[in-house]
């Protein structure tokens, strides 16, 4: 089948990298150029497992192409993606300027009959408004294609987006007719048929929603059990293992820590708060999820106080993990960013690490007095008086305590993603903090 996706971002280019893969030809349209000259010498802007080499195979095998022209990227297309940024306006609601501005431009140079698919995470209701964009400027024109919309969201994992796409739990497609569910359906024909579940468009794109929110809302509550499991003396480790193993409740996404990041889980809850707000309901559950969540990333900041008391002006302090989560580059909503702040907001200075996310880091923080990046995770320590461990790598995972003591002033540990066992922590000399765990 002939596609294209428009935006070249991990959803965009995920997508047309794994259906060209599929077998289907494939053109990505971005309007950066500098990216899509980089896409064409199979270069990824960004670090995603398996990316690289999906995108470099299906463009020597001719099935996948970038260009910077919309027009010429629809041309024959069955099946149009829109993959462009939502971000979230002041008030928080999701931005959709450049879903609509899409949606125009393809109405503008459609020439054959099309499904328009919105697979960014967009606000229920967007279809529809994609439809009258469309329709108003092929009007414009005096064009009469036949088109429909559908929604199909997307619910890969930055750092394992390749392999979510190819396995997926399930497919959501959300159309309002026959001939657009087929023609998704048959696009999706590589999964067994009970993955791909078909609805009604706004039915699918509150899905998105409910899907994120839900997430959030696990890993939130599980960090208010570790606030109570602190305050009591019990080990939330041990909770979680306990009520992980109830098939009712599960493993996923009850893991605490110091709060969840990312352009997904942050992002979406606002909307949908401002959507259920907009409509006159004011979501006490959502409202408490952020809260939960903005509170949890002080949380290693306010332990550094607790121990070292109130002034800290003159230490240094070593960061393991910059990026939202490990195997990523991002550092959107990153939980490190907020550490770095209170930190250097208290007069102390950091030492950075991170094995993917420093030059994003290095722009973000470009300009802060105070933060020194450092290539080495050990070196990183030298002069510090504790360590903080804000992103899980597997490389953080069994580091050598010896060499870490020595780098350090003082062995202290505070771990915001509950890595290391307590018990050795203490066998190895480390004053170590968890998050809700007994010191
Ligand atoms: C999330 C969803 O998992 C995807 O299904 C969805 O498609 C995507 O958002 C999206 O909307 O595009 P992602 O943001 O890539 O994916 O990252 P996650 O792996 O979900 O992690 C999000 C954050 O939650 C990270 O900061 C992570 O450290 C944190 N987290 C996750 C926890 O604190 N505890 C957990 O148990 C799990």
């Amino acid at each position: 089948m002939r596609i294209s996706v428009i935006g070249t971002g991990y959803v965009g280019l995920v997508t047309g990298a794994c259906l060209a893969g599929y077998g289907n030809h494939v053109t990505c349209v971005d309007v950066d150029q500098e990216k899509i000259a980089s896409l064409n010498q199979d270069r990824v802007p960004f670090f995603e497992p398996g990316l690289e080499e999906i995108i470099k195979s299906n463009r020597t095998a001719g099935r996948l192409h970038f260009t910077t022209s919309l027009e010429e990227g629809i041309k024959g297309s069955k099946v149009c993606f829109i993959t462009v940024g939502t971000p979230s306006d002041v008030d928080g609601s999701a931005d959709l300027q450049y879903v609509l501005q899409v949606a125009r431009e393809i109405g503008r140079h459609m020439e054959d009959p099309m499904v328009v698919v919105t697979k960014s995470t967009v606000p229920v209701g967007t279809a529809d408004k994609v439809r009258s964009a469309v329709a108003e400027e092929l009007k414009a024109r005096g064009g009469q294609i036949n088109f429909f919309v559908a929604s199909n969201p997307e619910f890969l994992r930055e750092g394992a987006a390749v392999s979510d796409f190819m396995n997926p739990d399930r497919v959501v497609i959300g159309t309002d007719s026959k001939e657009a569910e087929e023609i998704l359906k048959e696009l999706y024909s590589f999964l067994p048929p009970e993955k791909v579940l078909c609805m009604d468009i706004r039915s699918s794109e509150m899905t998105k929603y409910a899907a994120n929110a839900l997430l959030a809302t696990k890993i939130s509550f599980m960090n208010e059990m570790a606030r109570i499991c602190e305050l009591v003396g019990a080990d939330v480790e041990r909770v979680r293992l306990g009520i992980g193993s109830d098939s009712r409740i599960g493993y996923a996404f009850i893991s605490p820590g110091c709060g969840y990041g990312g352009s997904c889980f942050p992002k979406d809850v606002r909307a949908l708060r401002h959507t259920a707000l907009r409509h006159g309901y004011s979501p006490r559950i959502l409202q408490a999820v952020e809260d939960v969540n903005e509170a949890q990333k002080h949380l290693i900041f306010q332990k550094v106080l607790r121990h070292f008391g109130q002034d800290i002006s003159g230490l240094t302090f070593a960061i393991w993990g910059l990026s939202f989560k490990p195997n990523t580059s991002d550092m959107r909503e990153a939980s490190s960013l907020v550490l770095i702040q209170d930190l250097l907001g208290a007069g102390a200075s950091v030492r950075v690490h991170d094995p993917k996310a420093m030059e994003e880091a290095k722009h973000i923080l470009a300009g802060r007095n105070g933060v020194t990046f450092v290539e080495d995770q050990y070196e990183a320590l030298k002069g510090t008086s504790a360590l903080a461990l804000v992103t899980e790598w597997d490389m953080y995972k069994q580091p050598d305590f010896q060499r870490i003591k020595e780098e350090m002033l003082s062995p202290v540990i505070f771990d915001g993603r509950n890595q290391y066992s307590p018990n050795e922590m203490r066998r190895l000399g480390f004053t170590y903090y968890g998050i809700g765990r007994p010191n």
